[in-house]
């Protein structure tokens, strides 16, 4: 091989790499489940196979001395252990490959705070011990039976601190798992960039997937034939947070939000050219389960992402095509 074509050979083949990697790395969609029992079970919401991430909403209560509550609605009744039975729904999500998280949070402000950081720290043990892998607390039934969640998502919308040593005591916790499973820090803020809430947190670099809710912002998301806002707002959350994916979090209706639903086809010629350029782009949340369930939302968007990440296997395979042609060429 001439000295030139091997020069071309190696670009061609850094380049595939780079592609190969973004494709393998499939944009995915991420749900909330758990605010109405009309969206059906844990397990049906999986196996529709349209998401890859289930974050359980809510435990809206916590920290700062409360007791800890698990509210999923009318789904089951966590204090009598009503709950508990959703181990086997958990199970089989994680047998077809979904990820399924706790979300910490939520919508109802006044019942969770952290006071301090040893505070953070007990809760972070709170968690282990009860929906990831610690081994419980004696006498004290876990709210999800033996279920071993794949993470904690932070839901946090009320002004607050400490959670970036909840992040931390979590993170460690994580990585002392006697059983070596990886779980996964995930969090949504709000799209006003930094977020009020989560900055500090954010800011550990800790997360691994960041689904920010570009909904009842109007200051930050889409608006009807202007995605400007969007736009810059979108640009400072990828470059602000290189080492999580970020996820456009969007209503899966009308219904599901105060402003910022945008319809399929509307997203897929106005808004995912917005996004989908960030190389730590990772697809799109949705509130919520329920929702999409009555519209079939994600349906449509899964076609559109379908056909979205295939465009990049072709391409992947027209590079490497070219790669091989430049290699027997050489050897003639
Ligand atoms: C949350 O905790 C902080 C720090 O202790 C305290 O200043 C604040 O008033 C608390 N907020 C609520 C809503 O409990
Ligand atoms: C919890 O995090 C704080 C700092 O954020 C640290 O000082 C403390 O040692 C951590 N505790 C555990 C058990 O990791």
């Amino acid at each position: 091989m001439s000295g030139k074509l091997r020069f071309y050979a190696s670009l061609l083949f850094a380049v595939s790499s780079v592609l190969a990697a973004a494709a393998s790395d499939d944009v995915k969609i991420a749900v909330y489940w758990g605010q109405n029992a009309s969206e059906g079970t844990l397990r049906d919401t999986c196996s529709t196979g349209l998401y890859a991430y289930v974050n359980i909403a809510f435990l809206s209560t916590f920290g700062d001395g409360r007791a800890p509550v698990l509210n999923l609605a009318d789904h089951c009744d966590p204090p009598s252990g009503g709950c508990a039975s959703l181990a086997t729904d958990i199970a089989s999500c994680q047998s077809v490959g979904v990820k399924v998280l706790l979300s910490i949070g939520g919508g109802a402000l006044g019942g969770y705070n952290l006071s301090s950081p040893s505070d953070a720290q007990g809760v972070a043990a709170y968690l282990w011990d009860n929906f990831l892998g610690g081994t419980g607390v004696a006498g004290a039934p876990r709210p999800l039976g033996g279920a071993v969640l794949d993470g904690i998502d932070f839901d946090i919308e009320a002004p607050s601190q400490y959670y970036d040593d909840l992040a931390r005591n979590l993170t460690s916790l994580y990585r002392g798992d006697a059983r070596g499973r990886a779980y996964m820090l995930t969090a949504a803020p709000q799209c006003p960039f930094p977020d009020a809430s989560l900055a500090t947190a954010l800011g550990t670099g800790l997360f691994d997937h960041v689904w920010v809710q570009f909904y009842n912002n109007p200051p930050c998301q889409y608006a009807p034939g202007d995605d400007a806002a969007l736009r810059s707002s979108w640009r400072q959350w990828t470059a602000g947070l290189p080492s999580a994916t970020v996820f456009l979090g969007l209503p899966a209706s009308l219904d599901a939000a105060g402003s910022g639903f945008v319809d399929a086809d509307t997203l897929a010629s106005q808004v995912l050219p917005a996004v989908e350029g960030a190389p730590n782009y990772g697809g799109i949340m949705l509130w919520s389960r329920s929702y999409d369930k009555d519209t079939g939302f994600s349906v449509k968007l899964q076609g559109i992402l379908q056909n979205r990440n295939d465009q990049t296997g072709t391409d992947r395979v027209t590079l490497s095509d070219a790669f091989v042609f430049l290699l027997t060429s050489s050897q003639s």
